[in-house]
């Protein structure tokens, strides 16, 4: 598709797809050709203020979406014919029966983690398996936890210092747009299955990882907040923990020492910066709460699980697509395109040059360890990093 741009739609105007739709609009390799829905409440009015062309989802529903004054341009069969690809954000479950319309209109489809693993046989996390779903037809975006849990656990996995993880989510009870009709109060409900389905489902992408969760959810809406406590295949430092991490794309740093001490705060923060939706794309970990010992390592983390996994919705597009075979290229793209950072606050908080000090240090300690290692040895002086 070189040169071409891909033509979008998607289905679904909710939590996910409105976000989605926003981020294909940004994209200079994308064009977003509609979202389709069955409502006509204010959420899918604001598509039309925004200027995206409205489709029904199902022909049934357009006349009482048109009653209600929506410029239906037609049905989700007429879109259809329109694009390269579909993001379906319908609710879960409705998403999977939606296959077969596009199946039989020809175009690729990605569908997000409320839909099961099966019905697109590829899960999907842009920085741990973008190659395996080059040009393919069908992909599902992992569901807020997992993507998480992907890209902090799947960092260290990705080094071979996993030896087993063990991650506890304390899930958000509802959605800020229907908080007036779901969620709890004054309580917090634990999962009573063990495992929770995000560790099975983290190893639809992270193959081979020994992983366990359990999850629960309490009486907020702000975003979900994941203890990991990893298992390490031999020790490993603080201070490589954090160089791995701050290498990592798509996880950014906060401190309760600047005052970032709870959910509130770090969407304080978000406010602050004044993001659309308040979102927050990047999974916040607590710096100042990484600890290890000899044989673990200890990582707090916050997932605005309305926000995180829209980035690789975009990745997950020019993958099918095949409009960017490299992996980094589409990250470093969309990311340029969204505004997400490695640093939140690079004005006074000078990540970039104190992670750039880190580095160099635990490079020299290393070198310092391999060349001890090596003296007298029969080995070359100049060593060759190996797979173990
Ligand atoms: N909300 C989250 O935090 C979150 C995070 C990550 C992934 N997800 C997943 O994303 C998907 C969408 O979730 P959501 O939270 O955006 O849901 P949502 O309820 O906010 O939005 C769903 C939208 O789909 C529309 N819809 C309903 N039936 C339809 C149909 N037959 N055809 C077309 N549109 C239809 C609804 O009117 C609504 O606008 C689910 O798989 C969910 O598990 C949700």
């Amino acid at each position: 598709m070189a040169n071409r741009k891909a033509r979008v739609a998607v289905n679904g105007y909710g939590v996910i797809g409105k976000r989605v739709a926003d981020a294909v609009a940004l994209q200079d390799d994308m064009v977003l050709a509609g979202v389709a829905d069955v409502s006509h409440d204010y959420r899918v009015r604001v598509a039309a203020e925004r200027g995206y062309r409205i489709y029904a989802s199902m022909p049934t529903m357009r006349y009482s979406m048109e009653e209600a004054g929506l410029p239906i341009a037609g049905t989700l069969d007429d879109l259809m014919r329109e694009v390269d690809i579909v993001v379906d954000c319908t609710p879960k479950g409705v998403g999977s029966a939606n296959k077969e319309q596009y199946e039989r209109a020809g175009v690729k489809a990605i569908w997000q983690g409320g839909e099961r693993h099966h019905l697109a046989g590829l899960s999907f996390v842009a920085q741990i398996n973008y190659a395996e779903a080059l040009n393919q037809r069908y992909a599902r975006v992992v569901s807020c936890n997992t993507t998480a849990v992907c890209r902090v656990i799947g960092a260290l996995q990705q080094r071979g210092w996993v030896k087993r993880a063990r991650v506890v989510l304390m899930r958000r009870g509802t959605d800020p747009w229907e908080s007036h009709q779901n969620g709890m109060i004054n309580t917090a409900i634990p999962e009573t299955r063990v495992p929770s389905h995000q560790g099975p489902d983290a190893q639809t992408v992270l193959r081979g990882l020994d992983i366990t969760t359990m999850a629960g959810a309490g009486p907020y809406d702000l975003s979900h907040l994941h203890y990991a406590m990893v298992e390490t295949t031999r020790k490993v430092s603080v201070d490589e923990l954090r160089n791995a991490l701050w290498e990592t794309p798509r996880v950014a740093f906060v401190n309760a020492s600047d005052g970032l001490v709870a959910l509130n705060s770090v969407i304080e923060l978000m406010r602050d910066l004044l993001r659309p939706r308040n979102d927050m794309w990047e999974v916040a970990v607590w710096e100042d709460a990484l600890a290890a010992d000899d044989r673990e390592l200890y990582i707090t983390f916050q997932v605005h699980n309305e926000a995180v996994s829209i980035p690789e919705n975009i990745d997950c597009i020019r993958a099918l697509t095949g409009l960017e075979t490299d992996p980094t290229r589409s990250i470093q793209k969309t990311d340029e395109a969204m505004g997400i950072v490695k640093s939140f606050l690079p004005t006074t908080w000078k990540e970039t040059d104190r992670q750039a000090t880190l580095k160099e240090a635990i490079g020299s300690m290393r070198s310092r360890f391999m060349e001890e290692g090596f003296k007298g040895s029969e080995e070359p002086t100049e060593a060759e990093p190996t797979g173990a």
